[in-house]
Protein backbone atom coordinates (compact mmCIF):
# COMPACT_ATOMS: atom_id res chain seq x y z
CA UNK A 1 0.00 0.00 0.00
CA UNK A 2 2.29 2.71 -1.26
CA UNK A 3 0.08 4.29 -4.08
CA UNK A 4 -1.80 7.64 -3.14
CA UNK A 5 -5.11 6.98 -1.76
CA UNK A 6 -7.62 5.65 -3.36
CA UNK A 7 -5.84 4.14 -5.74
CA UNK A 8 -3.47 1.00 -5.78
CA UNK A 9 -6.29 -1.30 -5.45
CA UNK A 10 -8.32 -3.05 -7.58
CA UNK A 11 -11.44 -1.28 -9.84
CA UNK A 12 -13.97 -2.04 -7.28
CA UNK A 13 -12.11 -1.14 -3.55
CA UNK A 14 -10.65 2.15 -5.25
CA UNK A 15 -14.42 3.17 -6.63
CA UNK A 16 -16.17 2.26 -3.46
CA UNK A 17 -13.69 4.25 -1.52
CA UNK A 18 -13.82 7.46 -3.40
CA UNK A 19 -17.06 7.69 -3.31
CA UNK A 20 -17.59 6.66 0.15
CA UNK A 21 -15.11 9.73 1.04
CA UNK A 22 -16.96 11.78 -1.61
CA UNK A 23 -20.43 11.07 0.38
CA UNK A 24 -18.86 11.26 3.70
CA UNK A 25 -17.47 14.88 2.69
CA UNK A 26 -21.04 16.21 1.87
CA UNK A 27 -22.48 14.32 5.44
CA UNK A 28 -19.69 16.40 7.51
CA UNK A 29 -20.47 20.08 5.87
CA UNK A 30 -23.88 19.72 7.47
CA UNK A 31 -23.16 17.78 9.86
CA UNK A 32 -20.48 20.59 11.45
CA UNK A 33 -23.49 23.24 10.75
CA UNK A 34 -25.84 21.44 13.17
CA UNK A 35 -23.03 20.88 15.92
CA UNK A 36 -21.31 24.12 15.87
CA UNK A 37 -24.67 25.93 14.92
CA UNK A 38 -26.64 24.34 18.06
CA UNK A 39 -23.41 25.27 20.08
CA UNK A 40 -23.24 28.45 18.71
CA UNK A 41 -26.98 29.25 19.13
CA UNK A 42 -26.90 28.09 23.38
CA UNK A 43 -23.63 30.32 23.53
CA UNK A 44 -25.14 33.35 21.73
CA UNK A 45 -28.73 33.07 23.84
CA UNK A 46 -26.50 32.69 26.98
CA UNK A 47 -24.45 35.93 26.33
CA UNK A 48 -27.52 37.90 25.39
CA UNK A 49 -29.04 38.12 28.39
CA UNK A 50 -32.20 39.72 27.72
CA UNK A 51 -30.93 42.13 24.59
CA UNK A 52 -33.06 40.75 21.61
CA UNK A 53 -31.84 38.32 19.94
CA UNK A 54 -29.27 38.39 16.88
CA UNK A 55 -28.79 38.26 13.16
CA UNK A 56 -26.63 35.25 13.77
CA UNK A 57 -28.67 33.44 15.94
CA UNK A 58 -32.03 33.96 14.05
CA UNK A 59 -30.62 32.77 11.19
CA UNK A 60 -29.54 29.52 12.77
CA UNK A 61 -32.73 29.47 14.54
CA UNK A 62 -34.49 29.54 11.54
CA UNK A 63 -32.22 26.57 9.73
CA UNK A 64 -31.37 24.50 11.84
CA UNK A 65 -33.97 21.76 11.44
CA UNK A 66 -33.17 22.41 7.90
CA UNK A 67 -29.19 21.46 8.60
CA UNK A 68 -30.41 18.61 10.51
CA UNK A 69 -32.56 16.80 7.60
CA UNK A 70 -29.39 17.26 5.65
CA UNK A 71 -27.20 16.08 7.60
CA UNK A 72 -29.01 13.08 8.38
CA UNK A 73 -30.21 12.67 4.28
CA UNK A 74 -26.59 12.95 2.97
CA UNK A 75 -25.69 10.25 6.55
CA UNK A 76 -27.62 7.84 4.04
CA UNK A 77 -25.14 7.35 1.15
CA UNK A 78 -21.88 6.82 3.32
CA UNK A 79 -23.37 4.32 5.23
CA UNK A 80 -24.46 2.46 2.49
CA UNK A 81 -21.22 2.38 1.43
CA UNK A 82 -19.21 1.68 4.47
CA UNK A 83 -21.21 -1.95 5.05
CA UNK A 84 -19.96 -2.36 1.69
CA UNK A 85 -16.50 -1.84 2.36
CA UNK A 86 -15.95 -2.40 5.47
CA UNK A 87 -19.09 -5.32 6.37
CA UNK A 88 -17.50 -7.36 8.98
CA UNK A 89 -16.01 -4.60 11.15
CA UNK A 90 -19.00 -2.28 11.00
CA UNK A 91 -21.84 -5.01 11.62
CA UNK A 92 -19.37 -6.13 14.56
CA UNK A 93 -19.36 -2.75 15.95
CA UNK A 94 -22.73 -2.16 15.45
CA UNK A 95 -23.68 -5.28 17.51
CA UNK A 96 -20.91 -4.64 19.82
CA UNK A 97 -22.75 -1.76 20.76
CA UNK A 98 -26.02 -2.77 20.89
CA UNK A 99 -29.04 -0.94 22.15
CA UNK A 100 -26.31 1.96 22.99
CA UNK A 101 -26.00 2.46 18.97
CA UNK A 102 -29.54 2.25 18.43
CA UNK A 103 -30.54 5.04 20.88
CA UNK A 104 -28.76 7.58 18.05
CA UNK A 105 -32.60 7.06 16.64
CA UNK A 106 -34.67 8.40 19.76
CA UNK A 107 -31.48 10.92 20.44
CA UNK A 108 -32.08 12.36 16.62
CA UNK A 109 -35.51 12.76 16.83
CA UNK A 110 -35.77 14.53 20.11
CA UNK A 111 -32.96 17.05 18.89
CA UNK A 112 -35.20 17.11 15.70
CA UNK A 113 -38.46 18.31 18.07
CA UNK A 114 -36.33 20.88 20.39
CA UNK A 115 -34.82 21.99 17.20
CA UNK A 116 -38.35 22.87 16.41
CA UNK A 117 -39.22 24.20 19.80
CA UNK A 118 -36.59 26.85 19.57
CA UNK A 119 -38.56 28.33 16.60
CA UNK A 120 -41.33 28.79 18.68
CA UNK A 121 -42.62 32.05 19.89
CA UNK A 122 -43.38 30.31 23.30
CA UNK A 123 -39.79 29.18 23.92
CA UNK A 124 -38.38 32.11 21.90
CA UNK A 125 -39.76 34.37 24.24
CA UNK A 126 -38.35 32.89 27.09
CA UNK A 127 -34.31 33.24 27.40
CA UNK A 128 -33.22 30.65 29.83
CA UNK A 129 -36.00 28.16 28.65
CA UNK A 130 -34.34 28.68 24.97
CA UNK A 131 -31.24 27.99 26.64
CA UNK A 132 -32.49 24.88 28.05
CA UNK A 133 -33.63 23.83 25.11
CA UNK A 134 -30.74 24.26 22.76
CA UNK A 135 -28.40 22.79 25.69
CA UNK A 136 -30.37 19.56 25.60
CA UNK A 137 -30.64 19.95 21.12
CA UNK A 138 -26.83 19.85 21.70
CA UNK A 139 -26.03 17.25 24.08
CA UNK A 140 -28.38 14.99 21.77
CA UNK A 141 -26.34 15.62 18.65
CA UNK A 142 -22.86 15.71 21.10
CA UNK A 143 -24.67 12.28 21.62
CA UNK A 144 -24.80 11.36 18.36
CA UNK A 145 -21.20 12.60 17.49
CA UNK A 146 -20.20 10.35 20.52
CA UNK A 147 -21.76 7.04 18.70
CA UNK A 148 -20.09 7.67 15.90
CA UNK A 149 -16.64 8.04 17.04
CA UNK A 150 -17.39 5.31 19.22
CA UNK A 151 -18.44 2.62 16.22
CA UNK A 152 -15.61 4.17 14.13
CA UNK A 153 -12.81 3.75 16.42
CA UNK A 154 -14.25 0.34 18.01
CA UNK A 155 -14.67 -1.06 14.23
CA UNK A 156 -11.13 -0.83 13.59
CA UNK A 157 -10.47 -2.34 16.57
CA UNK A 158 -10.47 -6.39 16.29
CA UNK A 159 -8.39 -7.06 19.36
CA UNK A 160 -11.10 -5.37 21.69
CA UNK A 161 -13.94 -7.16 20.29
CA UNK A 162 -13.88 -10.14 22.51
CA UNK A 163 -12.98 -8.74 25.46
CA UNK A 164 -16.03 -6.24 25.17
CA UNK A 165 -18.15 -9.19 24.20
CA UNK A 166 -17.13 -10.97 27.24
CA UNK A 167 -17.78 -7.93 29.25
CA UNK A 168 -21.01 -7.42 28.38
CA UNK A 169 -20.36 -4.03 28.38
CA UNK A 170 -22.24 -1.84 25.61
CA UNK A 171 -19.63 1.02 25.69
CA UNK A 172 -16.65 1.30 24.55
CA UNK A 173 -13.54 2.92 26.31
CA UNK A 174 -10.77 3.70 24.20
CA UNK A 175 -8.67 6.68 25.31
CA UNK A 176 -8.66 8.22 21.81
CA UNK A 177 -12.73 9.07 22.17
CA UNK A 178 -12.71 12.16 23.79
CA UNK A 179 -9.77 13.60 22.05
CA UNK A 180 -10.90 13.08 18.41
CA UNK A 181 -14.80 14.22 19.59
CA UNK A 182 -13.05 17.54 20.69
CA UNK A 183 -11.25 17.76 17.48
CA UNK A 184 -14.66 16.64 15.15
CA UNK A 185 -16.68 19.54 17.57
CA UNK A 186 -14.44 22.45 17.05
CA UNK A 187 -13.41 21.52 13.67
CA UNK A 188 -17.10 22.49 12.79
CA UNK A 189 -16.81 25.98 13.47
CA UNK A 190 -14.87 27.03 10.27
CA UNK A 191 -17.88 25.26 8.54
CA UNK A 192 -19.81 26.70 10.28
CA UNK A 193 -18.32 29.85 9.49
CA UNK A 194 -18.66 30.06 5.95
CA UNK A 195 -22.30 28.44 6.10
CA UNK A 196 -23.69 31.28 8.22
CA UNK A 197 -21.35 33.95 6.07
CA UNK A 198 -23.16 32.86 2.66
CA UNK A 199 -26.39 32.95 4.39
CA UNK A 200 -25.88 36.96 5.61
CA UNK A 201 -24.11 37.36 2.08
CA UNK A 202 -27.83 36.11 0.47
CA UNK A 203 -29.62 38.23 3.10
CA UNK A 204 -27.46 40.89 1.71
CA UNK A 205 -27.95 40.74 -1.85
CA UNK A 206 -31.33 39.90 -1.17
CA UNK A 207 -31.53 43.91 -0.11
CA UNK A 208 -31.98 43.35 3.82
CA UNK A 209 -29.70 45.36 5.61
CA UNK A 210 -27.24 43.03 7.18
CA UNK A 211 -24.77 44.45 9.94
CA UNK A 212 -20.99 44.53 8.97
CA UNK A 213 -20.49 43.44 12.34
CA UNK A 214 -21.88 40.31 11.53
CA UNK A 215 -19.17 39.86 8.92
CA UNK A 216 -16.59 39.87 11.40
CA UNK A 217 -18.64 38.20 13.76
CA UNK A 218 -18.15 35.18 11.08
CA UNK A 219 -14.72 35.76 10.67
CA UNK A 220 -13.73 35.56 13.82
CA UNK A 221 -15.26 32.19 14.05
CA UNK A 222 -13.91 30.72 11.11
CA UNK A 223 -10.09 31.84 12.64
CA UNK A 224 -10.66 31.03 16.12
CA UNK A 225 -11.95 27.23 14.70
CA UNK A 226 -9.02 27.08 12.15
CA UNK A 227 -6.86 27.74 14.98
CA UNK A 228 -8.51 25.80 17.55
CA UNK A 229 -8.56 22.34 15.32
CA UNK A 230 -4.99 23.18 14.21
CA UNK A 231 -4.06 22.64 18.03
CA UNK A 232 -6.44 19.57 18.25
CA UNK A 233 -4.86 18.34 15.67
CA UNK A 234 -1.52 18.26 16.46
CA UNK A 235 -2.87 16.96 20.10
CA UNK A 236 -4.54 14.12 18.44
CA UNK A 237 -1.62 13.36 16.35
CA UNK A 238 0.72 13.12 19.65
CA UNK A 239 -1.91 10.82 20.75
CA UNK A 240 -2.15 8.18 18.28
CA UNK A 241 1.01 6.65 18.20
CA UNK A 242 4.50 5.98 16.16
CA UNK A 243 2.63 3.57 13.82
CA UNK A 244 -0.60 5.21 12.65
CA UNK A 245 1.69 8.94 12.45
CA UNK A 246 4.00 6.52 9.93
CA UNK A 247 0.86 5.87 8.03
CA UNK A 248 -0.99 9.70 8.13
CA UNK A 249 2.40 10.88 6.64
CA UNK A 250 3.32 7.92 4.46
CA UNK A 251 2.50 7.60 0.27
CA UNK A 252 -0.51 7.07 1.01
CA UNK A 253 -1.67 9.93 2.78
CA UNK A 254 1.12 12.67 3.16
CA UNK A 255 -0.40 14.32 -0.67
CA UNK A 256 -4.31 14.21 1.71
CA UNK A 257 -2.61 15.90 5.00
CA UNK A 258 -0.83 18.85 2.26
CA UNK A 259 -3.72 19.12 0.45
CA UNK A 260 -5.81 19.94 4.58
CA UNK A 261 -2.88 21.74 5.72
CA UNK A 262 -3.15 24.28 1.61
CA UNK A 263 -6.91 23.97 2.98
CA UNK A 264 -6.27 25.32 6.43
CA UNK A 265 -3.88 28.06 4.94
CA UNK A 266 -6.38 29.58 2.08
CA UNK A 267 -9.18 29.67 4.84
CA UNK A 268 -7.04 31.58 7.25
CA UNK A 269 -6.22 34.13 4.72
CA UNK A 270 -9.82 33.95 3.84
CA UNK A 271 -10.76 34.78 7.30
CA UNK A 272 -8.32 37.11 8.01
CA UNK A 273 -9.42 38.63 5.03
CA UNK A 274 -13.25 39.09 5.60
CA UNK A 275 -11.91 40.24 8.97
CA UNK A 276 -9.98 43.17 7.84
CA UNK A 277 -11.52 44.15 4.82
CA UNK A 278 -14.68 42.47 4.59
CA UNK A 279 -16.57 45.97 3.75
CA UNK A 280 -15.74 44.94 0.17
CA UNK A 281 -15.42 41.81 -1.76
CA UNK A 282 -17.58 39.35 1.00
CA UNK A 283 -18.30 36.93 -1.69
CA UNK A 284 -14.55 37.23 -2.83
CA UNK A 285 -13.34 36.15 0.91
CA UNK A 286 -16.26 33.37 1.49
CA UNK A 287 -15.69 31.76 -1.56
CA UNK A 288 -11.88 31.50 -1.28
CA UNK A 289 -13.10 30.21 2.73
CA UNK A 290 -15.60 27.86 1.13
CA UNK A 291 -12.75 26.59 -1.21
CA UNK A 292 -10.14 26.22 1.42
CA UNK A 293 -12.43 24.42 3.95
CA UNK A 294 -13.50 21.79 1.10
CA UNK A 295 -10.12 20.77 0.31
CA UNK A 296 -9.23 20.49 4.82
CA UNK A 297 -12.55 18.07 5.03
CA UNK A 298 -11.56 16.25 1.68
CA UNK A 299 -7.76 16.16 2.80
CA UNK A 300 -8.64 14.90 6.61
CA UNK A 301 -11.25 12.69 5.23
CA UNK A 302 -8.88 10.69 3.27
CA UNK A 303 -5.98 10.56 6.21
CA UNK A 304 -9.21 9.40 8.20
CA UNK A 305 -9.83 6.59 6.04
CA UNK A 306 -6.04 5.47 5.39
CA UNK A 307 -5.84 5.28 8.84
CA UNK A 308 -8.54 2.72 9.16
CA UNK A 309 -7.39 0.92 6.27
CA UNK A 310 -4.01 0.49 7.78
CA UNK A 311 -5.24 -0.41 10.85
CA UNK A 312 -7.28 -3.39 9.98
CA UNK A 313 -6.62 -6.75 7.24
CA UNK A 314 -7.95 -4.65 4.20
CA UNK A 315 -6.78 -7.16 1.75
CA UNK A 316 -9.47 -9.85 3.63
CA UNK A 317 -12.10 -7.68 2.24
CA UNK A 318 -11.43 -7.04 -1.69
CA UNK A 319 -13.10 -9.97 -2.50
CA UNK A 320 -16.51 -8.56 -0.56
CA UNK A 321 -15.75 -5.05 -2.80
CA UNK A 322 -15.91 -7.24 -6.08
CA UNK A 323 -18.92 -9.47 -5.29
CA UNK A 324 -20.61 -6.31 -4.63
CA UNK A 325 -19.38 -4.58 -7.76
CA UNK A 326 -20.36 -7.50 -9.41
CA UNK A 327 -23.87 -7.48 -8.54
CA UNK A 328 -24.42 -4.32 -10.35
CA UNK A 329 -26.94 -1.31 -9.72
CA UNK A 330 -24.54 1.15 -9.89
CA UNK A 331 -25.98 3.39 -12.78
CA UNK A 332 -29.27 3.00 -11.13
CA UNK A 333 -28.13 4.46 -8.16
CA UNK A 334 -26.25 7.26 -10.11
CA UNK A 335 -29.90 7.71 -12.16
CA UNK A 336 -31.50 7.75 -8.78
CA UNK A 337 -29.18 9.94 -7.72
CA UNK A 338 -29.39 12.68 -10.01
CA UNK A 339 -33.13 12.52 -9.65
CA UNK A 340 -33.36 13.07 -6.38
CA UNK A 341 -30.82 16.04 -6.22
CA UNK A 342 -32.52 17.05 -8.81
CA UNK A 343 -35.28 17.29 -6.50
CA UNK A 344 -34.26 18.19 -3.83
CA UNK A 345 -32.95 21.63 -5.57
CA UNK A 346 -36.14 22.09 -6.67
CA UNK A 347 -37.82 21.73 -2.88
CA UNK A 348 -35.19 24.21 -1.98
CA UNK A 349 -35.44 26.93 -4.39
CA UNK A 350 -39.78 26.42 -4.62
CA UNK A 351 -38.95 26.83 -0.08
CA UNK A 352 -37.08 29.94 -1.00
CA UNK A 353 -39.57 31.31 -3.52
CA UNK A 354 -42.53 30.79 -1.09
CA UNK A 355 -40.72 32.73 1.84
CA UNK A 356 -39.78 35.55 -0.77
CA UNK A 357 -43.30 36.02 -1.29
CA UNK A 358 -44.46 36.08 2.06
CA UNK A 359 -45.05 39.61 3.38
CA UNK A 360 -41.68 40.62 4.52
CA UNK A 361 -41.56 40.63 8.73
CA UNK A 362 -38.77 42.90 10.42
CA UNK A 363 -36.01 40.99 11.96
CA UNK A 364 -36.11 40.82 15.79
CA UNK A 365 -32.74 42.23 16.02
CA UNK A 366 -29.60 43.65 15.28
CA UNK A 367 -29.43 42.74 11.36
CA UNK A 368 -31.16 46.25 10.12
CA UNK A 369 -28.84 48.20 12.01
C1 LIG B 1 -26.64 15.49 14.12
C2 LIG B 1 -26.46 14.26 13.76
C3 LIG B 1 -25.12 13.65 13.48
C4 LIG B 1 -23.89 13.99 13.95
C5 LIG B 1 -23.57 15.11 14.93
C6 LIG B 1 -22.93 13.10 13.35
C7 LIG B 1 -21.58 13.12 13.60
C8 LIG B 1 -20.66 12.28 13.02
C9 LIG B 1 -19.26 12.23 13.34
C10 LIG B 1 -18.57 13.10 14.39
C11 LIG B 1 -18.69 11.30 12.56
C12 LIG B 1 -17.20 10.93 12.52
C13 LIG B 1 -16.85 9.82 13.49
C14 LIG B 1 -15.35 9.64 13.60
O1 LIG B 1 -14.63 9.60 12.61
O2 LIG B 1 -14.86 9.56 14.74
C15 LIG B 1 -19.71 10.76 11.72
C16 LIG B 1 -19.50 9.79 10.79
C17 LIG B 1 -20.51 9.23 10.07
N1 LIG B 1 -21.84 9.54 10.11
FE1 LIG B 1 -22.71 10.98 11.19
N2 LIG B 1 -23.58 12.24 12.53
C18 LIG B 1 -24.92 12.53 12.58
C19 LIG B 1 -25.93 11.86 11.95
C20 LIG B 1 -25.74 10.82 11.08
C21 LIG B 1 -26.80 10.04 10.48
C22 LIG B 1 -28.28 10.19 10.78
C23 LIG B 1 -26.20 9.14 9.65
C24 LIG B 1 -26.83 8.09 8.80
C25 LIG B 1 -27.95 8.19 8.20
C26 LIG B 1 -24.77 9.36 9.73
C27 LIG B 1 -23.84 8.66 9.01
C28 LIG B 1 -22.48 8.71 9.25
C29 LIG B 1 -21.53 7.84 8.60
C30 LIG B 1 -21.82 6.74 7.59
C31 LIG B 1 -20.28 8.15 9.13
C32 LIG B 1 -18.94 7.50 8.82
C33 LIG B 1 -18.71 6.39 9.81
C34 LIG B 1 -17.39 5.68 9.61
O3 LIG B 1 -16.64 6.01 8.71
O4 LIG B 1 -17.11 4.77 10.40
N3 LIG B 1 -24.54 10.36 10.63
N4 LIG B 1 -20.91 11.37 12.03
Amino acid sequence: MNTLFPFGFSGPTTFYLAVYVLTLVAHVVFMNYVLAGTAVLLVRSLLRRGRGPDAISELLREWLPFGLSAAITAGIAPLLFIQILYKKEFYTANLLLFHRWMLILPALIAGFYLLYALKTSFVGARPRLFALVAAAALGFFLFTALSWTENYLLARSEAAWAPMYASKSVVYRNPEILPRMLLWSVGALPTLAALVGWQLFRKARAGTAVDPADFRAVARLGLFGLVAAGACVAGYGALIGPAARAHATGPMALPWLVVAAVGAAVQGIAWAGLWARGESGRGKWLGLASAGLLLAILGTSCVREVLRITAIDFAALYPEHARAAAVGGRWLFVGFFVINAGLAVWAIRTALAGKRGEAPSEPRGASGS
